[in-house]
């Protein structure tokens, strides 16, 4: 059984869905999952007077925090994080940014390692997210595992992605459809790698 961890980042809750459906997704493949937000950097006082944040931090109090060992325990790992100018937000960078100790012990070489994330406009950095966001893996001689066009329907090469828009809509059935089925395929392509 291969064990994935879905590591992500989320302040309104898109990229939230994602994870969840992609962490479905392994699971219905047989994986053994974890779910893990990253710790939050903004101030407990901002989220509380931001109905938004206050919303999305509220969704998620009960989700563990993402530790380095969820890292050394996964075969397979899939990052999230909604884009921020066209790049990682803080709270994943500041995760990723620990995981000094493990690069030089080449602890995570040969891992999976695969990208999500949420923008409120379709031209607003998906690309650049995911694509500034892989060179962690690269850096750290994992196995970058892209969605391709792999799966039915899909238009994001790169990763499962969603468009927020104005952030009142919920992820869409088939955004969700395509991370599931992602998820299906990582936890697939995680246990081949790991010799399962
Ligand atoms: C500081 C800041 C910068 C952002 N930069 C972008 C951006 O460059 N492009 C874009 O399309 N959306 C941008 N957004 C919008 C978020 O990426 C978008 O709302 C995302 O879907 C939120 O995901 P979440 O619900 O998981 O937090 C930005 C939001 C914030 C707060």
């Amino acid at each position: 059984m291969a064990k994935i961890a879905v590591i992500y980042y989320s302040a309104y809750g898109h990229t939230f869905d994602l994870a969840k459906a992609i962490e479905k997704g392994a699971k219905e493949a047989g994986a053994e999952t974890r779910l893990r937000k990253v710790r939050e950097l903004v101030p407990e006082e901002t989220i509380k007077s931001n109905k938004g944040l206050s919303y999305g931090s509220g969704l998620q109090k009960d989700l563990q925090e993402a530790a380095l060992e969820d890292l050394l325990w996964a075969d397979g790992i899939a990052f999230g994080t909604p884009t921020r100018f066209g790049n990682t937000t803080a709270q994943l960078r500041n995760f990723l940014d620990q995981t000094g100790p493990l690069w030089a012990k080449g602890a995570l070489a040969g891992k999976v390692a695969s990208f999500f994330t949420s923008a409120s406009t379709p031209h607003g950095g998906h690309e650049t997210t995911i694509l500034t966001l892989s060179t962690f893996a690269y850096h750290h001689g994992m196995l970058i595992m892209p969605m391709g066009y792999t799966i039915s329907g899909s238009v994001d090469p790169y990763g499962p992605t969603y468009v927020s828009g104005d952030g009142s809509k919920p992820v869409g059935e088939e955004e969700k459809r395509l991370a599931y089925e992602f998820g299906k395929g990582l936890a697939k392509v995680a246990q081949r790698l790991a010799g399962k």
